[in-house]
């Protein structure tokens, strides 16, 4: 794990909440869910699960054989989430997406939401979805504004992400085709970021 990261992502937790509109981010997040067609027997994997508003907002599509793994480096961030989000359905691990402790073939789904140009390695961490996503199962990366604000927050927001560019849409799925995946749907516009892709049996 990225100490460096791990401790910039802890020492923001407690201010995550405040400089997001909780109930028009959970709106996003429920209609980008709905329009993914999560059904309510999954296991998805929320990636970066961070202060856990997305496990949050997709527990109510889920039934009672439904599962979110949330995972985060940050300490501080999932000890929120743990508090805001008390449901047994719920598997939280501290750990690096390039690493996580959980079986082969085991997620229907992995959603990547605001975290993936933190990955320090790339490459590895989109084997380890491919690991632990079954056949046919789904990735997806998402942000929910353009890839110039990401890149420009992140540009401002301290030396720990400085260098965490989020690169264009298409480069991104040509990265998940080279890995075994098919892409679905690309977008990168003024409103949000969004690779889809299948894992090729
Ligand atoms: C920008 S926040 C987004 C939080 C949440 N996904 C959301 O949209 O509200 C990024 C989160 O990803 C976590 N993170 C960063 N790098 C990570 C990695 N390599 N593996 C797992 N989590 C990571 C951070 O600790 C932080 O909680």
């Amino acid at each position: 794990m990225n100490k460096h990261k791990q401790l910039f992502f802890d020492g923001i937790a407690d201010k995550w909440d405040g400089w997001e509109d909780i109930p028009g981010l959970t709106d996003k997040l429920h209609m980008g869910f709905l329009k993914m067609g999560i059904t309510a027997e999954e296991t998805v994997m929320d990636v970066g699960c961070g202060t856990g508003n997305l496990t949050a907002t997709l527990l109510p599509l889920l039934g009672a054989k439904g599962r979110v793994v949330a995972v985060d480096i940050s300490t501080a961030m999932l000890s929120l989430a743990k508090k805001k989000v008390r449901d047994d359905r719920v598997t939280w691990h501290l750990a690096d997406a390039a690493k996580i402790p959980e079986p082969n073939d085991a997620m229907d789904r992995v959603i990547c939401c605001s975290v993936w140009p933190h990955f320090d390695d790339v490459d590895g961490t989109v084997m380890e979805f491919k690991r632990l996503l079954r056949q046919d199962g789904m990735l997806h990366v998402w942000h929910l504004a353009s890839r110039a604000t990401i890149n420009e927050i992140h540009a401002e927001a301290g030396e720990a992400v400085r260098e965490d560019v989020l690169c264009p849409a298409v480069e991104t799925a040509e990265r998940l085709q080279n890995h075994g995946f098919d892409v679905l749907e690309v977008i990168d516009d003024d409103c949000q970021y969004l690779v889809s892709a299948r894992k090729r049996t």
